[in-house]
C-alpha cells in the first residue's frame, strides 16, 4: 500500500471498466466432424458440452478486434493505454511477440508484451496488470486470444473436436478507493508438462483423462486458496467464470465448490476451448447479458497445460 504525501496509507487498486471479444466467422460443428471423423454429434456432446467451435483469423486480428471493442466499452481511445498484455500459446511469429503486432494495429501507448502460461494465461495477465497498477500504471489493455486450430490435428478426434479460434479483452484501471481485485492464486506443476504439449511446427499431444482429473484438482485447490484468501466463503461466490475445456470438468469442480452451476458462465458450447480467450469470452457473454451486477462477487479460474493453474477473485464494479 501506498502511502500519500501526508503519511497517509492510500489504495492503489484495480478494476475492470471495459470488455470486448472476436470470433471468427467460420462455424464448425459437431455434424462437420461427424461427417468426416469417427465421432458423432452425441458423442462430443456428452463428454465435453461442445456443438460448436470457430476456426478463422490470426492471433494478432482477434486480439485487435477483442482489444478495440473492450476500449470502446471502457470509452478510452488507444494512446490512454499505458501497457498492453497479450495472453496468447499461439502467437503468429516466434519473433516479435504478437503484443507489438496488435500494438500496431490499435495504437496502444505504453509498452506491451506476450504472456504464456497456456489456457489459464488470461488470469495470469489480469494478476500480472493488477500488480503494474499498483507500481504506478494506470490503464492495461489485457487481451487473450489463441487460433488453436492451427496446432491441432484436425484428423485426430480426440483432440479436434475440443479446441477452437476466438479472442477477449478486458481494460483495467487504477481504482484511487478500493483494490476490486480481492485475492489471486497462481501455479504451475512443470512435470505434468507431458500430458499435454505442442512441440515447434507440430499438433498438441494429450493424454486427455489425466488432464481432466488434474484440471479438476487444481481448479478446485486454487478457488479454495482465493476464497479463503479473500476471506469468503463458497455461498458468496455470485458467478463463476472458469476456463471452458469441458463441461464436466466444470461441473466435477463446481459440485466439490458447493457452487450451483447457475452461478456459472458458460460458453463452451458456442466456443469450444479458445484457451487464452476462454475466459475473457465468458466474461463478456456474463456482462452483455446483464447477469452482473455492482458488488457482486466473481471467482475467474483458469488451468491448462504446463500445468498452470490461476484464481482471482474481482469485485465486480465497472463505475
Ligand atoms: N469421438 C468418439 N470417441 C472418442 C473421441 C471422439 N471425438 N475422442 C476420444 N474417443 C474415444 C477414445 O478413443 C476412447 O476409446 P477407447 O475406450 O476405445 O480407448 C473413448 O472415447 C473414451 O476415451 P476417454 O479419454 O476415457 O474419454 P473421456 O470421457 O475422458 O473424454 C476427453 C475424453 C478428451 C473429452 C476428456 O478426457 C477431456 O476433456 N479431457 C480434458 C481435455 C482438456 O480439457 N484439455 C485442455 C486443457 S486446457
Amino acid at each position: 500500500m501506498a502511502t500519500n504525501d501526508k503519511g497517509i496509507m492510500t489504495i492503489r487498486g484495480s478494476r475492470i471498466t471495459g470488455w470486448g471479444t472476436a470470433l471468427p466467422d467460420q462455424i464448425v460443428t459437431n455434424a462437420d466432424f461427424e461427417a468426416r471423423l469417427d465421432t458423432s454429434d452425441k458423442w462430443i456432446t456428452e463428454r465435453t458440452g461442445i456443438r460448436e467451435r470457430r476456426f478463422g483469423g490470426t492471433t494478432a486480428s482477434l486480439a485487435a478486434e477483442a482489444g478495440k471493442m473492450a476500449l470502446k466499452s471502457a470509452g478510452l481511445v488507444p494512446s490512454e493505454i499505458d501497457l498492453l498484455i497479450l495472453s496468447t500459446t499461439t502467437p503468429d511469429l516466434t519473433t516479435p511477440a504478437t503484443s507489438s503486432v496488435v500494438q500496431d494495429l490499435l495504437g496502444t501507448g505504453g509498452g506491451a508484451f506476450d504472456l504464456n502460461a497456456a489456457c489459464a494465461g488470461f488470469v495470469y495477465a489480469m494478476v500480472v496488470a493488477g500488480g503494474m497498477i499498483k507500481m504506478g500504471t494506470n490503464r492495461v489493455l489485457v487481451i487473450g486470444s489463441d487460433t488453436l486450430s492451427k496446432i491441432t490435428d484436425q484428423n485426430d478426434r480426440s483432440t479436434a473436436v475440443l479446441f477452437g479460434d476466438g479472442a477477449g479483452a478486458i481494460v483495467m484501471e487504477a481504482d484511487p478507493v478500493e483494490d476490486k481485485i480481492l485475492s489471486y492464486d497462481l501455479g504451475v506443476d512443470g512435470s505434468a508438462m507431458p500430458i499435454l504439449y505442442c512441440n515447434h511446427g507440430g499438433y498438441m499431444t494429450m493424454e486427455g483423462r489425466e488432464v481432466f482429473k488434474k484440471a479438476v484438482r487444481v481448479m478446485v485447490e486454487s478457488a479454495k486458496n482465493v476464497i479463503e484468501g479473500a476471506k469468503l466463503t463458497s455461498d458468496d461466490i455470485d458467478l463463476v467464470i472458469p476456463h471452458q475445456a469441458n463441461l464436466r470438468i466444470i461441473e466435477a469442480a463446481n459440485q466439490r465448490l458447493k457452487i450451483p452451476m447457475e452461478k456459472t458462465s458458460i460458453v463452451l458450447d458456442k466456443t469450444g476451448n479458445t484457451s487464452s480467450a476462454s475466459i475473457p469470452l465468458a466474461l463478456a457473454a456474463a456482462a452483455d447479458s446483464g447477469r452482473l451486477k455492482e458488488g457482486e462477487i466473481v471467482l475467474f479460474c483458469g488451468f491448462g497445460a504446463g500445468m498452470t493453474w490461476s484464481s482471482t477473485i474481482v469485485k465486480w464494479s465497472k463505475e
